[in-house]
């Protein structure tokens, strides 16, 4: 492999901060947002279920809406788009469709396409703890390679935890079977983010136990 590869991605993963002011009324046209969401789907998730979905709003006024919901961060008013991502608290319903085609195809035996299918069943039958859990585990990493797929092509974006989760979900009509993760904005920044520091490597690692 290419030792340039990861000079890029390191590039990529330093550059992508939290910005907070947007250009305002600048589109991010379809195909490119399409790009950014093929992109990020490429996360890996518990037994591929892809527990996500993404809703984006575009329009003005409906994004003016999403404003009080999201304590009144005018990003949400000025980004180009807000997405809200959802984790699936039902995730076990993609079975088929995800691992399907490739039993057709030959690929997946019959016999670990069963055995999947009979685990995720198990898994997600009392509707617990645990498929919130999973929820938030697998939406998270889709949010975050949403991040990183909108910087690759020149889109800045902010994460955001500070938003009313009922409201949201009234305003947005969100299924019982669906749980509000993380609400993120994206556009062209007109302004940097903020300078922030991270904690030292010692601060993070523990070799081998506590
Ligand atoms: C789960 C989560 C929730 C966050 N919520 C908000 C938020 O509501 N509003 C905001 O301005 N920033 C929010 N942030 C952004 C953080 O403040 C930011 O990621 C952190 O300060 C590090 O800065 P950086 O992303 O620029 O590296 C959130 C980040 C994460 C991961």
């Amino acid at each position: 492999m290419q030792k340039s590869t990861t000079l890029q991605f390191d590039q990529l993963v330093r550059e992508r901060k939290s910005v907070r002011e947007f250009q305002k009324h600048h589109m991010i046209p379809q195909e490119e947002l399409h790009e950014i969401i093929r992109m990020a789907q490429t996360a890996p998730s518990a037994w591929n279920l892809q527990h996500w979905k993404v809703i984006v709003v575009q329009d003005p006024e409906q994004k003016r809406a999403l404003l009080p919901i999201a304590n009144n961060q005018q990003q949400v008013v000025d980004a180009s788009a807000v997405f809200i991502i959802l984790g699936d608290l039902e995730a076990n319903k993609n079975v088929e469709k995800v691992h399907l085609p490739l039993v057709h195809s030959g690929v997946m035996p019959k016999e670990v396409y069963s055995q999947i299918a009979k685990d995720t069943e198990e898994e997600y039958k009392l509707r617990n703890y645990k498929s919130r859990d999973s929820a938030f585990l697998n939406a998270s990493l889709f949010s975050m390679q949403l991040m990183l797929a909108a910087k690759s092509i020149g889109y800045d974006t902010v994460p955001m935890g500070g938003f009313q989760v009922d409201p949201l979900i009234e305003k947005l009509h969100i299924p019982k079977r669906f749980v509000p993760v993380m609400m993120m904005t994206i556009g062209i920044a007109s302004s940097s983010a903020y300078t922030t520091t991270r904690l030292s490597l010692d601060d993070v690692i523990i070799h081998e136990s506590f």
